[in-house]
């Protein structure tokens, strides 16, 4: 089954917006097996932000995911990364369809409420940084059966 890791950044824990965020996920039927609320420090957003090192926007995206406590979850699905991108919306706003958790609820590229993982490779590689294996819970749900043909 395919993990992904979902952030809920700084702005969504400070407007009050983690439970309506995870509350989206798991109607949807995405399975939460990891979660926990911490700060994230300069060393951890550098590595997990690597891949925009060189862009302008790298400092202050740096400095906004250090800024306040965000909420770490690692979520299961078939196609996890797909589906949560998906109920993610768009990276900017304002080009986000509604029905989206960004379409719905922000306006700003630089505030755009959640990060997801964007293949099965780099979930594997986010879901590392912020979860150890023991962190991660293996269950199941009484209603799996009802979710999938
Ligand atoms: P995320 O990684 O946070 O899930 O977002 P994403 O895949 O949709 O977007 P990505 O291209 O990975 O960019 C990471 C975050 O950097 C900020 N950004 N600002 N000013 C800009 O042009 C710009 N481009 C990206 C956004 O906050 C984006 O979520
Ligand atoms: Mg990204």
């Amino acid at each position: 089954m395919e993990c992904t890791l979902v952030l809920v950044k700084p702005d969504g824990v400070q407007r009050g917006l983690i439970g309506e965020i995870i509350s989206r996920l798991e109607r949807r039927g995405l399975k939460l097996v990891g979660m926990k609320l911490m700060k994230v420090d300069d060393a951890l957003a550098r590595q997990h932000y690597g891949e925009h090192v060189d862009r302008p926007f790298f400092a202050g995206l740096v400095d906004f995911i250090t800024s306040s406590p965000v909420v770490a979850m690692a979520w299961e699905a078939e196609n996890a990364v797909e589906a949560v991108r998906s109920t993610m919306g768009q990276t900017n706003p304002t080009t986000s369809p509604p029905g989206t958790i960004r379409g719905d609820l922000a306006l700003d590229i630089g505030r755009n409420l959640v990060h997801g993982s964007d293949s099965p490779e780099s979930a594997q590689r986010e879901l590392a940084l912020f979860f150890t294996a023991a962190e991660l819970v293996d269950y199941t749900r009484a209603n799996d059966g009802w979710m999938k043909e």
